[in-house]
């Protein structure tokens, strides 16, 4: 695992370089394949995450079986800190959507480490007040901005984490079947579809298996206003 990536996460703030190896080794980490369930919501919570490899979808099921997606995250983002936070039953169901590596650290490591290290708890406040702008941000889109403007939104976040530059735009490999894009996005399978299939039309993207090459970022930018 590359422990520069785990360091970007807002539990290692700070520190210098062998107080995070030291942390780094007190975690312990876990390998899963895509479909994996790290934890279901419900689940009491005893430990968070931090992702060093892969990505990892947060989903919340209605009772008749539909799924919305809070998030996907990716290497480098931290995950199931609310439960520890705040006790209680975990708030999302976190499943690999590829090849994935976490680290974990259980309440009781975090309660220590944070001990006489105000500066990290500080960036754990940051992250999760990030966290909440993010999410009146898509509240108030699920409300006032019509779908293909959600989905343009969702490429773009999309992009900006897990997109890399080629000839023709970025290329967003961002591991996700049409049906978990439009769980994120909030909207049908088929509306989802047609927005995409329209953005294509126009050039503004090509779409590939579990991935999107975007070849008119400042069009999207627009549409997603
Ligand atoms: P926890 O409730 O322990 O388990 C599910 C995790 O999903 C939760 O902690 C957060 O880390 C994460 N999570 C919940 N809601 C969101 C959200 N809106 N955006 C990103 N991550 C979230």
């Amino acid at each position: 695992m590359d422990h520069e990536t785990v360091r970007r996460a807002p539990l290692f703030a700070g520190l210098d370089e062998e107080a995070a190896e030291s942390l780094i080794k007190q975690m312990s980490a876990k390998h899963m394949e895509r479909g994996d369930v790290l934890f279901h919501e419900g689940d009491q919570g005893d430990r968070l995450y931090v992702i060093g490899e892969g990505k990892v979808k947060l989903g919340r099921s209605s009772v008749d079986g539909r799924e919305n997606l809070l998030a996907i995250l990716g290497p480098g983002e931290m995950f199931g800190e609310l439960s520890l936070f705040d006790p209680g039953p975990r708030t999302a169901t976190a499943t690999a959507v590829a090849e994935t590596q976490v680290l974990a650290l259980s309440t009781e490591q975090l309660r220590e480490y944070l001990q006489g290290r105000p500066q990290v708890a500080l960036t754990l406040l940051a992250a999760l007040a990030r966290r909440l702008r993010r999410t009146n941000e898509s509240l108030a889109d699920l409300v006032f901005t019509d779908v293909p403007g959600r989905v343009a939104k969702a490429l773009l976040d999309l992009a900006r984490r897990f997109g890399r530059p080629v000839d023709e735009g970025i290329m967003v490999s961002h591991d996700l079947t049409q049906e978990e894009l439009a769980q994120l996005v909030g909207a049908s399978r088929e509306t989802v579809n047609k927005a995409l299939a329209d953005f294509a039309g126009r050039g503004w993207l090509k779409l590939e298996a579990r991935a999107v090459l975007l070849m008119d970022v400042e069009r999207l930018k627009r549409r997603a206003r």
